[in-house]
């Protein structure tokens, strides 16, 4: 079995000296979890530019889906920058942005009444998306939810209420944004269990948010992560969206999911909409879509995307190389690797939960498919996080070659590369169980 390859102090010499250079020239807006310093990675392994061997669960936070460098998108790439590096896809037309927006718009289950409109990241996709839905509505007013993460636009950032760092001394924000609890059985907003809470959350919106201050008949849209992302890796209960989306159609409400953390293969199933049995109006895609290069994708039936020649655009957006990467990554998701998902998460989720079993401070496990946080918790009575405890722990798995993120307050993510093996995953489980004994055990 192949392990994680650790030789110097951390950060080794190398690394220190570029850390230091970083700090002199790039913009300290940056929260990095620990210094590694990439050199080059395969598949789920990163070496850092002293020799050290990582593995990684963090897929540059869910990007590298078919994992680092995989050699049949790095080989598209090569033969896709030789004939065309550039053209303008606002402007001009060539195969690869065509081609990429006809399987997209394949992907969903009418197959084919679907349009595209490409840009560079996945705020670029929710700005997009939030853009979109007050054009063909004519409705001002939005609603998004505590704990979202949508980007750092100013659209974006004012849909996102994740941290109050992400926002502080950035007003005024764009008007007309409402946010509400979301589903978050673990601390339920209104103190309730599930199933017996009849889904308030959801019901909620209509029943206080509709009569008191907000006219269902002014809302452009629902923006929603399928499953929190930055905010946690929350999965909300199976009656969520699908209320959510009852309530959209009711008062002719478009409902947005932001699927840029959750969407192509993460969860198992190409977008984690399909798992809560809905399909939404507008769909915004990113970070595993192109494995890698920068892409994101705004998606919407037809008859939505109504605008007209000028009215949105972006210079890089489908730039062709993006779209053979991202053509290259969807072949691969559907030949093997969203199912490799669903089997790999599941072997991940059975040893968190034994790990949980052993681990008082194991507050909740949750997730889908290779998309599974751990909340990590004091006391698993009154639920007190445990913010520091997950830090030392992501730190003392980084010490000892193993890659993890945080998200939400005290939580660890997994997302790593949808091409992970069960040794892997093993290896993984080791060195957290390891990391948790030294940190809370
Ligand atoms: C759900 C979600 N939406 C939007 C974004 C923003 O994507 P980007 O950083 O590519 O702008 C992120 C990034 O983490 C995300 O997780």
């Amino acid at each position: 079995m192949k392990y994680p390859s650790i030789k110097t102090e951390l950060p080794g010499p190398k690394a220190s000296r570029l850390i230091c250079e970083d700090k002199k020239f790039v913009s300290p807006s940056y929260t990095r979890y620990f210094p590694l310093v990439a050199e080059k990675a395969q598949g789920a392994w990163v070496h850092d530019v002293d020799g050290n061997v990582f593995l990684d669960f963090t897929a540059g936070i869910a990007v590298c889906s078919t994992g680092h460098c995989h050699p049949r998108v790095v080989q598209a790439i090569k033969e896709q920058s030789d004939r065309l590096l550039h053209m303008g896809g606002a402007d001009f037309y060539y195969v690869p942005q065509i081609s990429l927006a006809k399987k997209l718009s394949s992907l969903f289950p009418d197959g084919g009444n679907h349009k595209v409109c490409f840009g560079n990241s996945g705020a670029e996709a929710v700005e997009a998306a939030f853009k979109l839905a007050r054009r063909h509505t004519k409705r001002e007013l939005n609603i998004a939810f505590f704990g979202s993460f949508h980007g750092r636009t100013m659209g974006a950032l004012s849909l996102t209420a994740s941290k109050t760092i992400q926002r502080t001394h950035f007003s005024s924000f764009v008007p007309g944004i409402t946010h509400v609890p979301y589903g978050y059985c673990y601390r339920c907003p209104y103190k309730h269990d599930y199933p017996q809470c009849g889904i308030e959350c959801a019901y909620w919106i209509e029943d206080t948010l509709f009569r008191t201050i907000m006219p269902p008949e002014e809302v452009a849209a629902i923006f929603v992560e399928p499953i929190q992302g930055e905010g946690g890796y929350i999965v909300p209960p199976p009656e969520f969206h699908m209320m959510l989306h009852k309530i959209a159609k009711k008062y002719d409400i478009l409902l947005v999911a932001d699927e840029v953390q959750t969407g192509m293969g993460r969860t198992g199933k190409m977008f984690a909409m399909e798992h809560f049995g809905i399909e939404p109006d507008i769909v915004a895609l990113a970070k595993g879509i192109a494995s890698g290069l920068p892409l994101g994708a705004m998606i919407a039936r037809s008859e939505i995307m109504d605008w007209e020649a000028g009215a949105h655009a972006s210079t890089f957006g489908g730039n062709p190389v993006s779209c053979i990467a991202a053509l290259t990554t969807i072949q691969l998701l559907e030949e093997e690797l969203m199912a490799n998902a669903t089997v790999q998460g599941q072997r991940l989720m059975k040893g968190l939960e034994e790990l949980q079993g052993v681990y008082e401070c194991m507050g909740d496990v949750r997730g889908k498919g290779l998309m599974i946080g751990i909340e990590f918790v004091k006391d698993r009575q009154t639920k007190e996080r445990a913010i520091a405890w997950r830090d030392e722990i992501i730190h003392s798995a980084f010490q000892k070659g193993l890659l993890l993120l945080g998200c939400g307050e005290n939580s660890i993510r997994f997302c790593p590369p949808l091409t992970i093996t069960s040794e892997e995953v093993d290896v993984c489980i080791s060195v957290l169980d390891e990391s948790i004994k030294k940190v809370a055990g």
